[in-house]
Order: structure tokens, then C-alpha cells, then sequence
């Protein structure tokens, strides 16, 4: 999260210093940096790109659609869920041959939404949504473009909630049924089989489930191509894990003592990619978190601290209907000051305003001494934050920044209250 850094005391994203942001826009407040966004896409595409291959971001990680402009400008592509997220990247500039759309449970209505606008590639899940896909084609007189999602039962090592990969998880194609499901759907008509898709989880921070997942899929095409399948695409997915832990360092800041540092994509990529490359497909990848996480900040203002027995609470003004990580998966994000005015530590738990216990984003976490109007920095906070926002207890959606250099521009308005009626 280089463009998230100090200048002597105060936190900086790129040329702008966030405390002012938060003076002048008000928190909480979502603060991107443009150049970070472009920086994290970059990292990835360019790995491949001795390669046919298209890197498609995964919207559900962050859909704000001036940062899918920012993305769509820049050559990626786009991996959709929903006919809400096929509409953003259709506004975003996105081109259709550039989407590919995933999901177990997709609608008919979003089946004949993507055909009709002739998307690449639909990753299907199931013989039932095959069936279905293949009588809407066959109705609008089009072809369906299809990759299979195979599950390949690797032990992603994430969050149970985010790992997909296993066989008692929800996803794909059991992979001993993989070889029968492709010649069920030889058989339909107005489909064009054309690959394979895999994703085996979100937040992996090892390397070696997705040199696992790349083996599995390079013999997988091997199988099929001997049985006449003429496979020409491998998506793989995304779940490349970030750092969460230690993001930013400074010497006032205590850092936590555990945790290794999240791979870089050249770590991740480098055994993956002469894997796939042997099978001569083209190579699509569907990366959220790794592209936006670190591009993104969370600002939020310290309205009380107290102490209860050996406990005290730093009470900031966002919540976890801004930023559901924390009580939804227990998730860490590092909490730090956007000034520094002292070297003073000490163990609190930061909560927010709802009326749960589980409305909090440290526990029992040393940080810096924060006092009552101080402003902190949520970091990495840019993917799975405000898509998952929310209006409990009738709080109003926060505001979304972003920063290029010193410039700055309001890419979502905070809601108002006439907007909860
Ligand atoms: N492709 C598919 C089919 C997916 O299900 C996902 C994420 C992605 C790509 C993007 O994965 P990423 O590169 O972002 O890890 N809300 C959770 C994460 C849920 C991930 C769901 N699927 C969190 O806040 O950690």
C-alpha cells in the first residue's frame, strides 16, 4: 500500500493528507488511490502477458463504477455475479467480449441478459443451469460461450466462509464428474464448450493450492482434449491473498509480532504459469481483493474513549454497517492514527455505534494512544468493505473518495436521510 504512507506525522494518500479529507468530506469516508488501483492491476496483467490471457476484475470486490472505469481503461476485463454487476461494467466501458459471468445460482433473466449482450464466457455450475442456458440460447437463437466451474477439492487453507474449493462446498463440478457433465453437454444445443473455470477460495496467502489447482486443471484439459473437447480456455479464478497485518509500518505505530507477508503476484504466479502455459489455452483470471484491497482506506473519528475495569473502548463513528469484515469473519484490518502526535501505546478494543457486541473492528489490539476527534485510518479496506455497506440501525451509507496525485473527487455521495425512506 505504497501510495498510503507518512509524511513526518500525518498519513498521506498519494499528495493528499487524509485528516483534511476527513475535515472537508466528513467520516466515515472511503479513500481510494487511483494509482494504487492501476499499480495492483498491473502487477498481475503483466505476469501474463507473454500470454493470450485476459485478467478480469471481480466486481463483487468493489463495484464503485469510477474505479471500473479506471480498470476498463486500463485493459481488464470484467468478472460478474449478478445482472447489477453486468450493468455496472456495461456503464464502466467494459467490453462484452471482455466478461465473464460466474455464479451458482444465476437467474434465466440474467442468462438472456448476457447472451443477449454477447458476453465471452458464462462459468457454469451445474447440469440444471446448463439445461437452462442452452433452451435460453436456443430461444434467442444465440450460442452460449462456456467454461465448466470444476471443483477441484483443494484445501485452500482461507476463512471457512471464504473457501470454495473443497467438495462439501457449494461450488462447481464435483471433479469426478467433470468428464461426464462435459459430454452431458456436448449433447445441448447452442452451446460452445470451451473451458474450464476454477476458484478455490478468497484471501489464500500460500502459493501451493494454486500450483495444486494449476496441476489439476493442465491434466484436466489433457483428459478432455482426448476425448475430442476442443478446450481453448482456463479460468482460474482469483483468491491471491493480501497483507493485511503490518500493512504500514512507522516507528510510533506498534507492529503486530506474528504473520508472514502475503506472497507477492510474482510469487504466486511464477509456478503457476509454465503450468498453464503447456496447455497452450488462453489464460482468464478473475482477481478482486488483490487488486483493490490495499487501494482503499476506511477514515473514521474517534467519538469517545472509556475505560470499563481493565478494559477501554475507543468508540469511533463508522460501523459495521460500513465495514462488515471484522464481525463477519473476525477479520483483521490495521488500525493507525492519520496523525501522529504520540509514541504512546496502549490495548483497546475499537468499536463502533450499532447496537450489537459484534459491531467492532479491534479487540484487545495494542495501537497508538487515540483520543476523543482524532481521526483513524481502517486500512486495506478497499475490497468487501463498502460493497457489503449496509443501513442497519438506519445509519447512512458513507461517501466514497478518490485520489489521483493531489487531485480529488467524491465518487460516491454519503447518503442522506431522505434516501432511508
Ligand atoms: N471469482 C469467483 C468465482 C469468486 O467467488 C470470487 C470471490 C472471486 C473470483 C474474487 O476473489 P478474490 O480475488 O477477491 O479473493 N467477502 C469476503 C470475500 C468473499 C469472496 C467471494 N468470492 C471477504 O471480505 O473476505
Amino acid at each position: 500500500m505504497k501510495y498510503f504512507a507518512y509524511k513526518e506525522k500525518d498519513l498521506y494518500c498519494e499528495d493528499v493528507q487524509l485528516k483534511e479529507l476527513a475535515e472537508e468530506f466528513g467520516t466515515p469516508l472511503y479513500v481510494y488511490s487511483r494509482n494504487q488501483l492501476v499499480e495492483n492491476f498491473h502487477s498481475i496483467d503483466d505476469q501474463f502477458k507473454h500470454l493470450d490471457h485476459r485478467t478480469c476484475y471481480a466486481l463483487k470486490a468493489n463495484s464503485n463504477v469510477f474505479l471500473l472505469r479506471t480498470l476498463a481503461e486500463e485493459g481488464a476485463g470484467a468478472d460478474v455475479v449478478s445482472a447489477g454487476e453486468l450493468y455496472l461494467a456495461f456503464k464502466a466501458g467494459f467490453k462484452p467480449e471482455h466478461i465473464v459471468f460466474a455464479g451458482v445460482g444465476k437467474r434465466e433473466d440474467e442468462l438472456e441478459y448476457a447472451l443477449n449482450e454477447g458476453i465471452h464466457c458464462f462459468n457454469v455450475e451445474s447440469t440444471q443451469e446448463l439445461q437452462l442456458l442452452s433452451l435460453v440460447a436456443l430461444r434467442l437463437q444465440k450460442t452460449a460461450r462456456v467454461a465448466l466451474r470444476i471443483n477441484p477439492d483443494i484445501d485452500s487453507e482461507s476463512h471457512p466462509y471464504v473457501s470454495t474449493g473443497l467438495k462439501q462446498h457449494k461450488f462447481g463440478i464435483e471433479s469426478g464428474q467433470a468428464i461426464e457433465v462435459f459430454r452431458f453437454a456436448r449433447g445441448l444445443p447452442n452451446l460452445e464448450l470451451m473451458g474450464v473455470h476454477m476458484h478455490i477460495g478468497s484471501q489464500i496467502v500460500k502459493v501451493s493450492p494454486f500450483v495444486e489447482a494449476a496441476t489439476f486443471v493442465a491434466n484436466l484439459v489433457q483428459q478432455l482434449r482426448s476425448e475430442e473437447f476442443p478446450i481453448s480456455h482456463i479460468d482460474f479464478g482469483g483468491g491471491f491473498g493480501v497483507q493485511y497485518v503490518n500493512a504500514l509500518m512507522h516507528e510510533a505505530i506498534p507492529p503486530e509480532s506474528t504473520e508472514q507477508p502475503a506472497p507477492t503476484s510474482s510469487d504466486f504466479f511464477s509456478p503457476v504459469i509454465p503450468v498453464l502455459q503447456q496447455t497452450g489455452c488462453s489464460i482468464w483470471l478473475e482477481p478482486g481483493r488483490s487488486i483493490v484491497a490495499d487501494a482503499g482506506i476506511l477514515l473514521t473519528q474517534v467519538l469517545y474513549t472509556k475505560e470499563m475495569g481493565q478494559k477501554k473502548f475507543v468508540i469511533v463513528d463508522a460501523a459495521m454497517n460500513d465495514l462488515l469484515r471484522p464481525s463477519l469473519y473476525n477479520a483483521y484490518h490495521q488500525i493507525v492514527p492519520t496523525t501522529i502526535d504520540t509514541y504512546e501505546h496502549e490495548k483497546v478494543d475499537v468499536v463502533g455505534p450499532i447496537c450489537e457486541t459484534g459491531d467492532f473492528f479491534a479487540k484487545e489490539r495494542m495501537m497508538s494512544r487515540a483520543k476523543q476527534k482524532d481521526t483513524l485510518a481502517i486500512l486495506t479496506a478497499g475490497a468487501y468493505g463498502f460493497v457489503n455497506a449496509s443501513n442497519y440501525n438506519s445509519r447512512l451509507r458513507p461517501a466514497e473518495v478518490l485520489v489521483n496525485g493531489d487531485r480529488v473527487r467524491v465518487i460516491r455521495q454519503r447518503q442522506s436521510l431522505d434516501q432511508l425512506l
